[in-house]
Protein backbone atom coordinates (compact mmCIF):
# COMPACT_ATOMS: atom_id res chain seq x y z
CA UNK A 1 0.00 0.00 0.00
CA UNK A 2 1.02 3.76 -0.93
CA UNK A 3 4.81 2.25 -1.99
CA UNK A 4 5.02 5.18 -4.39
CA UNK A 5 4.12 7.60 -1.61
CA UNK A 6 6.12 5.91 1.63
CA UNK A 7 9.13 4.31 0.02
CA UNK A 8 10.79 3.67 3.18
CA UNK A 9 9.46 0.70 4.22
CA UNK A 10 9.76 0.63 8.02
CA UNK A 11 7.40 3.62 7.90
CA UNK A 12 4.08 2.03 6.50
CA UNK A 13 3.54 0.83 9.63
CA UNK A 14 3.30 4.07 10.78
CA UNK A 15 -0.30 4.97 8.63
CA UNK A 16 -2.96 5.66 10.94
CA UNK A 17 -6.73 7.59 11.07
CA UNK A 18 -6.42 11.31 11.40
CA UNK A 19 -8.28 10.34 14.87
CA UNK A 20 -5.53 8.51 16.17
CA UNK A 21 -3.05 10.87 14.86
CA UNK A 22 -4.69 14.06 16.59
CA UNK A 23 -4.64 12.02 19.86
CA UNK A 24 -0.79 12.84 20.31
CA UNK A 25 -1.67 16.25 20.59
CA UNK A 26 -2.78 17.29 24.16
CA UNK A 27 -3.99 20.22 26.20
CA UNK A 28 -1.08 23.04 26.65
CA UNK A 29 1.14 21.83 23.35
CA UNK A 30 2.47 23.96 20.84
CA UNK A 31 2.47 22.70 17.46
CA UNK A 32 3.85 23.81 14.30
CA UNK A 33 1.61 22.77 11.02
CA UNK A 34 2.67 23.60 7.54
CA UNK A 35 0.75 25.52 5.45
CA UNK A 36 1.63 28.87 3.87
CA UNK A 37 -1.07 31.19 2.36
CA UNK A 38 -3.32 28.12 2.01
CA UNK A 39 -1.08 25.92 0.08
CA UNK A 40 0.53 22.73 1.51
CA UNK A 41 -1.37 23.05 4.72
CA UNK A 42 -2.51 20.23 6.42
CA UNK A 43 -6.05 19.25 5.51
CA UNK A 44 -7.06 16.40 8.56
CA UNK A 45 -5.73 16.42 11.88
CA UNK A 46 -6.43 19.70 12.70
CA UNK A 47 -9.87 19.49 11.26
CA UNK A 48 -10.09 16.14 13.98
CA UNK A 49 -8.64 18.35 16.34
CA UNK A 50 -11.64 20.99 16.04
CA UNK A 51 -13.98 18.12 16.17
CA UNK A 52 -12.54 16.86 19.03
CA UNK A 53 -12.87 19.64 21.23
CA UNK A 54 -15.99 20.17 20.37
CA UNK A 55 -18.00 16.88 20.51
CA UNK A 56 -16.16 15.24 23.27
CA UNK A 57 -16.06 18.84 25.31
CA UNK A 58 -12.29 18.10 26.16
CA UNK A 59 -10.29 21.14 27.35
CA UNK A 60 -7.95 20.97 24.53
CA UNK A 61 -5.43 24.58 24.24
CA UNK A 62 -3.03 25.02 22.08
CA UNK A 63 -0.50 27.20 20.63
CA UNK A 64 -0.28 27.05 16.90
CA UNK A 65 2.31 28.33 14.63
CA UNK A 66 2.30 27.60 10.95
CA UNK A 67 4.21 29.43 7.94
CA UNK A 68 1.06 31.67 6.95
CA UNK A 69 -2.00 31.28 6.66
CA UNK A 70 -4.34 28.27 6.39
CA UNK A 71 -7.31 26.84 4.03
CA UNK A 72 -9.52 24.96 4.21
CA UNK A 73 -11.54 26.68 7.28
CA UNK A 74 -8.77 25.06 9.58
CA UNK A 75 -8.19 28.72 11.66
CA UNK A 76 -12.34 29.32 11.80
CA UNK A 77 -12.91 25.52 12.68
CA UNK A 78 -9.99 25.98 15.50
CA UNK A 79 -11.12 28.81 16.64
CA UNK A 80 -14.59 28.27 16.91
CA UNK A 81 -13.91 25.59 18.71
CA UNK A 82 -11.67 26.91 21.68
CA UNK A 83 -8.48 25.31 20.75
CA UNK A 84 -6.61 28.33 19.73
CA UNK A 85 -4.48 30.07 22.77
CA UNK A 86 -1.72 31.65 21.00
CA UNK A 87 -1.59 31.91 17.54
CA UNK A 88 1.40 33.16 15.17
CA UNK A 89 2.86 34.51 12.98
CA UNK A 90 0.01 35.18 10.53
CA UNK A 91 -3.51 35.01 9.71
CA UNK A 92 -6.72 36.01 7.17
CA UNK A 93 -9.42 33.95 8.39
CA UNK A 94 -12.53 36.11 9.42
CA UNK A 95 -13.53 34.48 12.68
CA UNK A 96 -9.76 34.05 13.81
CA UNK A 97 -9.49 37.90 13.25
CA UNK A 98 -12.34 38.92 15.57
CA UNK A 99 -11.63 36.40 18.47
CA UNK A 100 -8.32 37.91 17.85
CA UNK A 101 -9.80 41.61 18.08
CA UNK A 102 -11.76 40.65 21.37
CA UNK A 103 -8.38 39.09 23.08
CA UNK A 104 -9.85 35.65 22.91
CA UNK A 105 -6.82 34.64 21.01
CA UNK A 106 -2.96 35.76 21.72
CA UNK A 107 -2.29 36.77 17.99
CA UNK A 108 1.69 37.37 17.54
CA UNK A 109 1.97 38.87 14.60
CA UNK A 110 5.37 38.55 13.28
CA UNK A 111 8.14 38.93 10.25
CA UNK A 112 7.53 35.99 8.47
CA UNK A 113 11.38 35.26 8.92
CA UNK A 114 11.70 35.04 11.82
CA UNK A 115 9.73 32.15 13.47
CA UNK A 116 11.77 29.59 13.36
CA UNK A 117 14.90 32.06 14.65
CA UNK A 118 13.24 32.28 17.58
CA UNK A 119 12.11 28.91 18.01
CA UNK A 120 15.88 27.59 17.33
CA UNK A 121 16.89 30.52 19.86
CA UNK A 122 14.30 29.06 22.74
CA UNK A 123 12.29 31.89 22.42
CA UNK A 124 9.14 30.61 21.80
CA UNK A 125 9.37 27.61 24.19
CA UNK A 126 10.09 23.82 22.91
CA UNK A 127 7.99 22.51 19.86
CA UNK A 128 5.91 19.56 21.08
CA UNK A 129 4.32 18.51 17.76
CA UNK A 130 4.65 18.70 14.06
CA UNK A 131 2.38 18.30 11.43
CA UNK A 132 3.40 18.37 8.20
CA UNK A 133 1.63 17.70 4.57
CA UNK A 134 3.88 15.85 2.21
CA UNK A 135 4.04 14.25 -1.30
CA UNK A 136 5.85 11.32 -0.22
CA UNK A 137 8.47 9.70 1.95
CA UNK A 138 12.18 9.00 0.49
CA UNK A 139 13.47 5.64 0.92
CA UNK A 140 15.69 7.18 3.68
CA UNK A 141 12.77 8.85 4.92
CA UNK A 142 13.41 12.38 3.63
CA UNK A 143 9.52 14.38 3.92
CA UNK A 144 8.93 15.56 0.08
CA UNK A 145 6.67 19.16 1.08
CA UNK A 146 4.05 20.05 -1.53
CA UNK A 147 2.87 23.41 -2.77
CA UNK A 148 4.71 25.06 0.17
CA UNK A 149 7.68 24.72 2.20
CA UNK A 150 7.00 27.61 4.89
CA UNK A 151 8.18 27.09 7.79
CA UNK A 152 7.95 22.96 7.89
CA UNK A 153 11.05 21.92 7.46
CA UNK A 154 11.98 23.53 10.84
CA UNK A 155 9.33 22.71 12.51
CA UNK A 156 9.58 18.64 11.47
CA UNK A 157 13.75 19.35 12.42
CA UNK A 158 12.45 21.19 15.99
CA UNK A 159 9.64 18.93 17.21
CA UNK A 160 9.61 16.20 19.37
CA UNK A 161 7.41 14.28 16.98
CA UNK A 162 6.07 14.41 13.88
CA UNK A 163 3.10 13.27 11.90
CA UNK A 164 2.81 13.26 8.08
CA UNK A 165 -0.05 13.79 6.27
CA UNK A 166 0.38 12.44 2.50
CA UNK A 167 -1.95 14.08 0.44
CA UNK A 168 -2.40 12.03 -2.87
CA UNK A 169 -4.08 14.62 -4.33
CA UNK A 170 -0.32 16.89 -4.32
CA UNK A 171 1.37 14.94 -7.61
CA UNK A 172 4.74 13.14 -7.11
CA UNK A 173 6.01 15.42 -9.46
CA UNK A 174 6.39 18.03 -7.27
CA UNK A 175 9.41 16.01 -6.09
CA UNK A 176 12.63 18.41 -6.70
CA UNK A 177 11.16 21.28 -6.67
CA UNK A 178 11.99 22.36 -3.21
CA UNK A 179 15.01 23.76 -2.06
CA UNK A 180 15.84 23.30 2.02
CA UNK A 181 18.55 24.92 3.34
CA UNK A 182 18.46 25.28 7.52
CA UNK A 183 20.99 27.98 8.98
CA UNK A 184 23.72 27.19 11.45
CA UNK A 185 23.41 28.06 14.59
CA UNK A 186 24.53 32.13 15.51
CA UNK A 187 26.90 33.29 16.12
CA UNK A 188 29.17 31.47 13.66
CA UNK A 189 26.69 31.22 11.38
CA UNK A 190 27.77 30.41 7.98
CA UNK A 191 26.71 33.43 4.58
CA UNK A 192 23.82 31.60 3.15
CA UNK A 193 25.26 31.03 -0.58
CA UNK A 194 22.47 32.24 -2.94
CA UNK A 195 23.65 34.47 -5.77
CA UNK A 196 20.68 34.51 -7.78
CA UNK A 197 17.27 33.50 -7.51
CA UNK A 198 17.48 30.24 -9.46
CA UNK A 199 20.52 28.99 -7.28
CA UNK A 200 20.03 25.93 -5.23
CA UNK A 201 21.72 25.59 -1.84
CA UNK A 202 20.29 22.60 0.05
CA UNK A 203 18.53 19.60 -0.70
CA UNK A 204 15.06 18.09 -1.96
CA UNK A 205 14.26 16.67 1.05
CA UNK A 206 13.15 17.93 4.77
CA UNK A 207 15.69 15.09 6.47
CA UNK A 208 14.91 14.09 9.92
CA UNK A 209 15.52 10.71 11.64
CA UNK A 210 12.81 8.53 10.29
CA UNK A 211 12.15 7.43 14.07
CA UNK A 212 10.63 10.78 15.11
CA UNK A 213 7.83 10.52 12.64
CA UNK A 214 5.14 8.98 14.96
CA UNK A 215 2.21 9.10 12.54
CA UNK A 216 1.05 9.28 9.22
CA UNK A 217 -2.32 10.16 7.87
CA UNK A 218 -3.85 9.12 4.29
CA UNK A 219 -5.57 12.92 2.92
CA UNK A 220 -6.89 13.41 -0.47
CA UNK A 221 -7.81 17.15 -0.90
CA UNK A 222 -6.49 19.81 -3.03
CA UNK A 223 -5.05 23.67 -1.41
CA UNK A 224 -8.17 25.60 -0.75
CA UNK A 225 -8.01 28.01 -4.14
CA UNK A 226 -6.63 31.43 -3.68
CA UNK A 227 -9.16 34.37 -2.96
CA UNK A 228 -7.89 37.38 -4.77
CA UNK A 229 -10.20 39.37 -7.40
CA UNK A 230 -9.42 39.83 -10.88
CA UNK A 231 -7.83 42.97 -11.71
CA UNK A 232 -10.04 46.08 -11.74
CA UNK A 233 -9.63 49.68 -13.71
CA UNK A 234 -7.76 51.24 -9.64
CA UNK A 235 -5.48 48.12 -9.68
CA UNK A 236 -4.66 48.62 -13.52
CA UNK A 237 -3.86 52.05 -13.19
CA UNK A 238 -1.75 51.28 -9.91
CA UNK A 239 0.41 48.83 -12.32
CA UNK A 240 0.18 51.50 -14.90
CA UNK A 241 1.99 54.17 -12.52
CA UNK A 242 4.80 51.49 -11.33
CA UNK A 243 5.61 50.14 -14.80
CA UNK A 244 6.20 53.88 -16.17
CA UNK A 245 8.23 54.80 -12.84
CA UNK A 246 10.40 51.86 -13.59
CA UNK A 247 10.80 52.57 -17.21
CA UNK A 248 12.02 55.63 -15.96
CA UNK A 249 14.53 54.15 -13.77
CA UNK A 250 15.60 51.92 -16.72
CA UNK A 251 15.96 54.94 -18.80
CA UNK A 252 18.02 56.75 -16.10
CA UNK A 253 20.39 54.09 -15.52
CA UNK A 254 19.60 53.01 -12.34
CA UNK A 255 18.28 49.82 -13.08
CA UNK A 256 18.75 47.85 -16.33
CA UNK A 257 16.35 46.52 -18.24
CA UNK A 258 15.83 42.84 -16.80
CA UNK A 259 14.74 44.69 -13.91
CA UNK A 260 16.17 43.27 -10.42
CA UNK A 261 14.72 40.17 -8.65
CA UNK A 262 10.65 41.15 -7.81
CA UNK A 263 8.98 40.56 -4.96
CA UNK A 264 5.21 40.78 -4.72
CA UNK A 265 2.93 40.55 -1.58
CA UNK A 266 -0.24 38.69 -1.19
CA UNK A 267 -3.86 40.02 -2.29
CA UNK A 268 -5.61 41.16 -4.79
CA UNK A 269 -3.61 44.62 -5.64
CA UNK A 270 -0.29 42.82 -5.84
CA UNK A 271 -1.14 40.08 -7.67
CA UNK A 272 -2.79 42.19 -10.09
CA UNK A 273 -0.51 44.47 -10.49
CA UNK A 274 2.20 42.14 -11.32
CA UNK A 275 0.17 40.75 -13.70
CA UNK A 276 0.32 44.30 -15.37
CA UNK A 277 3.52 43.50 -16.35
CA UNK A 278 2.23 41.26 -18.52
CA UNK A 279 1.63 44.25 -21.45
CA UNK A 280 5.13 45.68 -19.55
CA UNK A 281 8.17 46.29 -22.23
CA UNK A 282 10.48 44.59 -18.91
CA UNK A 283 12.11 40.98 -20.27
CA UNK A 284 13.70 37.88 -18.44
CA UNK A 285 11.91 39.14 -15.21
CA UNK A 286 12.44 36.66 -11.99
CA UNK A 287 10.87 37.12 -8.64
CA UNK A 288 12.76 36.29 -5.34
CA UNK A 289 9.52 36.61 -3.16
CA UNK A 290 7.46 34.34 -0.88
CA UNK A 291 3.93 33.94 -2.65
CA UNK A 292 3.32 33.05 -5.71
CA UNK A 293 0.55 33.84 -7.38
CA UNK A 294 -1.41 33.18 -10.95
CA UNK A 295 0.36 36.45 -11.93
CA UNK A 296 4.05 34.79 -11.83
CA UNK A 297 2.37 32.08 -13.69
CA UNK A 298 0.95 34.74 -16.08
CA UNK A 299 4.26 36.30 -16.69
CA UNK A 300 6.24 32.65 -17.12
CA UNK A 301 3.27 31.69 -19.78
CA UNK A 302 3.78 35.22 -21.52
CA UNK A 303 7.51 34.91 -21.71
CA UNK A 304 8.43 37.39 -19.39
CA UNK A 305 9.53 35.80 -16.46
CA UNK A 306 12.29 33.00 -16.85
CA UNK A 307 12.77 32.45 -13.29
CA UNK A 308 10.78 32.29 -10.03
CA UNK A 309 12.03 31.18 -6.41
CA UNK A 310 9.10 31.68 -3.55
CA UNK A 311 8.20 29.20 -0.39
CA UNK A 312 4.60 28.81 -1.37
CA UNK A 313 2.22 28.82 -4.84
CA UNK A 314 -1.02 30.09 -3.72
CA UNK A 315 -3.04 29.71 -7.26
CA UNK A 316 -6.84 29.99 -7.78
CA UNK A 317 -8.46 26.62 -8.45
CA UNK A 318 -8.30 26.31 -12.59
CA UNK A 319 -4.38 27.59 -12.22
CA UNK A 320 -3.81 24.95 -9.40
CA UNK A 321 -5.46 22.22 -11.83
CA UNK A 322 -2.91 23.45 -14.81
CA UNK A 323 0.24 23.75 -13.27
CA UNK A 324 -0.38 21.00 -10.83
CA UNK A 325 -0.93 18.74 -13.96
CA UNK A 326 2.03 20.72 -16.11
CA UNK A 327 4.41 20.81 -13.86
CA UNK A 328 7.36 19.62 -16.17
CA UNK A 329 6.68 22.52 -17.77
CA UNK A 330 7.72 24.74 -15.27
CA UNK A 331 10.21 22.94 -13.58
CA UNK A 332 13.66 24.71 -14.45
CA UNK A 333 11.59 27.56 -13.51
CA UNK A 334 10.60 27.74 -9.93
CA UNK A 335 11.86 26.30 -6.44
CA UNK A 336 9.82 26.45 -3.13
CA UNK A 337 12.21 26.97 -0.04
CA UNK A 338 11.81 27.58 3.61
CA UNK A 339 10.86 31.11 4.36
CA UNK A 340 13.31 32.10 6.71
CA UNK A 341 15.45 31.88 3.25
CA UNK A 342 12.79 33.30 0.90
CA UNK A 343 12.59 36.09 2.82
CA UNK A 344 15.99 36.37 4.28
CA UNK A 345 17.44 39.92 4.67
CA UNK A 346 20.76 38.94 3.81
CA UNK A 347 20.11 37.28 0.05
CA UNK A 348 17.18 40.64 -0.36
CA UNK A 349 19.67 42.88 0.47
CA UNK A 350 22.63 41.33 -2.09
CA UNK A 351 20.14 40.66 -4.95
CA UNK A 352 18.85 44.33 -4.25
CA UNK A 353 15.11 43.03 -5.05
CA UNK A 354 12.33 45.74 -5.69
CA UNK A 355 9.93 44.53 -3.34
CA UNK A 356 5.92 45.47 -3.73
CA UNK A 357 3.35 45.33 -0.85
CA UNK A 358 0.02 46.13 -0.05
CA UNK A 359 -1.11 49.07 2.25
CA UNK A 360 -3.94 49.26 4.32
CA UNK A 361 -2.98 52.96 4.66
CA UNK A 362 -0.08 55.72 4.25
CA UNK A 363 0.48 59.09 6.06
CA UNK A 364 1.82 61.84 4.62
CA UNK A 365 5.78 61.61 5.81
CA UNK A 366 5.76 58.11 3.94
CA UNK A 367 5.40 55.52 7.75
CA UNK A 368 2.75 52.66 6.10
CA UNK A 369 0.16 50.59 8.25
CA UNK A 370 -0.61 47.06 6.62
CA UNK A 371 -2.08 45.57 9.60
CA UNK A 372 -4.13 47.64 11.83
CA UNK A 373 -8.04 48.56 11.33
CA UNK A 374 -8.13 52.15 12.96
CA UNK A 375 -5.10 51.61 14.52
CA UNK A 376 -6.29 48.95 16.82
CA UNK A 377 -7.86 46.11 15.46
CA UNK A 378 -5.49 43.33 13.03
CA UNK A 379 -6.58 42.28 10.00
CA UNK A 380 -4.23 39.82 8.68
CA UNK A 381 -0.48 40.65 9.63
CA UNK A 382 2.53 42.10 8.77
CA UNK A 383 3.62 38.94 6.98
CA UNK A 384 7.07 39.35 5.03
CA UNK A 385 5.71 42.74 3.97
CA UNK A 386 8.76 43.63 6.93
CA UNK A 387 11.18 41.46 5.78
CA UNK A 388 11.12 42.63 2.62
CA UNK A 389 10.97 46.73 2.58
CA UNK A 390 13.70 47.25 5.33
CA UNK A 391 16.22 44.95 2.48
CA UNK A 392 15.03 45.87 -0.26
CA UNK A 393 16.81 48.43 -2.94
CA UNK A 394 13.48 49.19 -3.72
CA UNK A 395 10.53 49.40 -1.54
CA UNK A 396 7.31 50.20 -2.87
CA UNK A 397 3.79 50.33 -1.40
CA UNK A 398 0.56 50.24 -3.18
CA UNK A 399 -3.24 50.95 -2.47
CA UNK A 400 -6.17 52.26 -3.55
CA UNK A 401 -6.25 55.99 -2.44
CA UNK A 402 -9.73 55.73 -1.19
CA UNK A 403 -11.53 52.48 1.08
CA UNK A 404 -15.40 51.80 1.91
CA UNK A 405 -16.77 53.64 -1.20
CA UNK A 406 -15.42 56.78 -0.50
CA UNK A 407 -15.48 56.78 3.24
CA UNK A 408 -11.94 55.90 4.18
CA UNK A 409 -8.77 57.90 2.39
CA UNK A 410 -5.94 55.57 2.55
CA UNK A 411 -3.56 58.66 2.60
CA UNK A 412 -4.05 59.92 6.04
CA UNK A 413 -2.16 62.50 8.51
CA UNK A 414 -0.24 60.26 10.16
CA UNK A 415 -1.14 56.37 10.46
CA UNK A 416 -2.77 55.23 14.03
CA UNK A 417 -0.13 51.92 13.72
CA UNK A 418 3.52 51.85 12.00
CA UNK A 419 4.18 48.90 10.29
CA UNK A 420 6.90 50.06 7.80
CA UNK A 421 8.35 53.17 8.72
CA UNK A 422 9.43 56.32 6.52
CA UNK A 423 12.71 54.94 7.06
CA UNK A 424 12.28 51.85 4.94
CA UNK A 425 9.38 53.26 2.44
CA UNK A 426 10.88 54.40 -1.05
CA UNK A 427 7.86 54.68 -2.98
CA UNK A 428 3.74 54.96 -2.67
CA UNK A 429 1.73 54.41 -5.39
CA UNK A 430 -1.78 54.90 -5.81
CA UNK A 431 -4.44 54.90 -8.73
CA UNK A 432 -4.22 58.65 -8.46
CA UNK A 433 -0.39 58.48 -9.31
CA UNK A 434 3.42 57.98 -8.18
CA UNK A 435 5.46 59.33 -5.32
CA UNK A 436 9.25 58.72 -5.17
CA UNK A 437 10.47 59.31 -1.83
CA UNK A 438 13.81 58.30 -1.96
CA UNK A 439 16.52 60.90 -0.83
CA UNK A 440 13.50 63.70 0.07
CA UNK A 441 13.21 65.09 4.25
CA UNK A 442 9.88 64.63 5.16
CA UNK A 443 8.60 68.07 4.32
CA UNK A 444 9.20 67.39 0.46
CA UNK A 445 7.38 64.46 1.28
CA UNK A 446 4.26 65.77 2.55
CA UNK A 447 4.43 67.82 -0.55
CA UNK A 448 4.36 64.98 -2.77
CA UNK A 449 2.00 62.03 -1.51
CA UNK A 450 -0.57 64.91 -1.03
CA UNK A 451 -0.43 66.26 -4.84
CA UNK A 452 0.35 62.71 -6.27
CA UNK A 453 -1.59 59.94 -3.96
CA UNK A 454 -4.47 61.24 -2.87
CA UNK A 455 -7.98 60.65 -3.92
CA UNK A 456 -9.65 64.00 -5.22
CA UNK A 457 -12.04 63.87 -2.31
CA UNK A 458 -9.80 64.39 0.30
CA UNK A 459 -6.88 66.31 -1.31
CA UNK A 460 -8.08 69.42 0.17
CA UNK A 461 -8.17 68.33 3.48
CA UNK A 462 -5.02 67.17 3.43
CA UNK A 463 -3.65 69.79 2.01
CA UNK A 464 -5.61 72.13 5.21
CA UNK A 465 -3.95 69.77 7.44
CA UNK A 466 -0.69 69.95 6.38
CA UNK A 467 -0.69 73.59 5.93
CA UNK A 468 -1.93 73.95 9.95
CA UNK A 469 0.53 71.50 10.73
CA UNK A 470 3.17 73.67 8.96
CA UNK A 471 2.38 76.42 11.81
CA UNK A 472 3.87 74.38 14.43
CA UNK A 473 7.27 73.82 12.52
CA UNK A 474 9.71 71.03 12.71
CA UNK A 475 11.42 68.57 10.92
CA UNK A 476 8.29 66.60 10.45
CA UNK A 477 5.27 69.10 11.29
CA UNK A 478 1.95 68.03 12.64
CA UNK A 479 -1.06 69.58 14.71
CA UNK A 480 -1.06 66.70 17.09
CA UNK A 481 -4.60 68.19 18.40
CA UNK A 482 -6.02 67.16 14.97
CA UNK A 483 -3.78 64.62 14.00
CA UNK A 484 -6.58 61.81 13.95
CA UNK A 485 -9.35 64.21 13.21
CA UNK A 486 -10.02 61.87 9.88
CA UNK A 487 -9.71 58.83 11.72
CA UNK A 488 -11.93 60.05 14.73
CA UNK A 489 -14.68 61.11 12.39
CA UNK A 490 -14.48 57.96 10.79
CA UNK A 491 -15.40 56.28 14.19
CA UNK A 492 -18.12 58.89 14.53
CA UNK A 493 -19.56 59.64 11.73
CA UNK A 494 -18.68 56.32 9.33
CA UNK A 495 -16.97 58.93 6.81
CA UNK A 496 -13.61 60.36 7.19
CA UNK A 497 -14.76 63.38 5.21
CA UNK A 498 -15.39 66.53 6.68
CA UNK A 499 -19.21 67.12 7.83
CA UNK A 500 -20.96 69.03 4.52
CA UNK A 501 -18.28 67.79 2.21
CA UNK A 502 -19.90 67.89 -1.11
CA UNK A 503 -18.84 64.80 -3.38
CA UNK A 504 -18.16 60.82 -3.73
CA UNK A 505 -16.55 59.02 -5.51
CA UNK A 506 -18.77 59.04 -8.39
CA UNK A 507 -18.19 62.97 -9.31
CA UNK A 508 -15.60 63.15 -7.91
N1 LIG B 1 -9.06 51.08 6.60
C1 LIG B 1 -9.96 50.07 6.73
N2 LIG B 1 -10.12 49.09 5.80
C2 LIG B 1 -9.37 49.19 4.69
C3 LIG B 1 -8.46 50.22 4.47
C4 LIG B 1 -8.31 51.19 5.50
N3 LIG B 1 -7.44 52.19 5.38
N4 LIG B 1 -7.88 50.03 3.27
C5 LIG B 1 -8.40 48.91 2.75
N5 LIG B 1 -9.32 48.40 3.59
C6 LIG B 1 -10.11 47.19 3.42
C7 LIG B 1 -10.75 47.11 2.05
O1 LIG B 1 -11.96 47.86 2.02
C8 LIG B 1 -10.99 45.62 1.91
O2 LIG B 1 -12.10 45.28 2.71
P1 LIG B 1 -13.11 44.11 2.28
O3 LIG B 1 -12.29 42.85 2.37
O4 LIG B 1 -14.18 44.20 3.32
O5 LIG B 1 -13.55 44.45 0.89
C9 LIG B 1 -9.75 45.02 2.60
O6 LIG B 1 -9.24 46.07 3.44
C10 LIG B 1 -8.66 44.55 1.62
O7 LIG B 1 -8.27 45.65 0.85
P2 LIG B 1 -7.96 45.60 -0.70
O8 LIG B 1 -7.93 47.03 -1.18
O9 LIG B 1 -8.89 44.66 -1.40
O10 LIG B 1 -6.45 45.06 -0.78
P3 LIG B 1 -5.76 43.64 -0.62
O11 LIG B 1 -6.65 42.47 -0.81
O12 LIG B 1 -4.59 43.72 -1.52
O13 LIG B 1 -5.27 43.61 0.91
C11 LIG B 1 -3.97 44.25 2.83
C12 LIG B 1 -4.59 44.70 1.48
C13 LIG B 1 -3.11 45.41 3.33
C14 LIG B 1 -5.06 43.94 3.84
C15 LIG B 1 -3.10 42.96 2.57
O14 LIG B 1 -2.22 43.18 1.51
C16 LIG B 1 -2.31 42.55 3.80
O15 LIG B 1 -2.82 41.90 4.68
N6 LIG B 1 -1.03 42.97 3.87
C17 LIG B 1 -0.18 42.68 5.01
C18 LIG B 1 0.65 41.44 4.80
C19 LIG B 1 1.59 41.60 3.66
O16 LIG B 1 1.84 42.67 3.15
N7 LIG B 1 2.17 40.53 3.22
C20 LIG B 1 3.10 40.65 2.10
C21 LIG B 1 4.12 39.70 2.11
S1 LIG B 1 3.30 38.21 1.62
Amino acid sequence: MYEDRIRCAALRGKITTAKEAAQLVRNGMRVGASGFTRAGDTKAVPIELARRAREEKEPLRITLMTGASLGHDVDRLLTEAGVLERRLPFQVDTTLRKAINRGEVMFVDQHLSETVEMLRANLLGKLDLAIIEAAAITESGGIVPTTSVGNSASFAILAEKVIVEINLAQPLGLEGLHDIWIPGRRPHREPLPIMSPEDRVGSFTIDIPPEKIAAIVITDQPDSPSTVLPADEETARIAGHLIEFLKHEVKHGRMNAQLPPLQAGIGTIANAVLSGFVDSPFEALTMYSEVLQDSTFDLIDAGKMVFASGASMTLSATRQEQVLSELDRYRDKLVLRPQEVSNHPEVIRRLGLIALNTALECDIYGNVNSTHVGGTHMMNGIGGSGDFSRNASCAIFATKAIAKDGCISSIVPMVPHVDHNEHDVDVIVTEQGLADLRGLAPRERATLIIDHCTHPLYRDVLRDYYRDALKHGGQTPHDLANVFAMHLRYNATGSMLPEGAVGNVANA
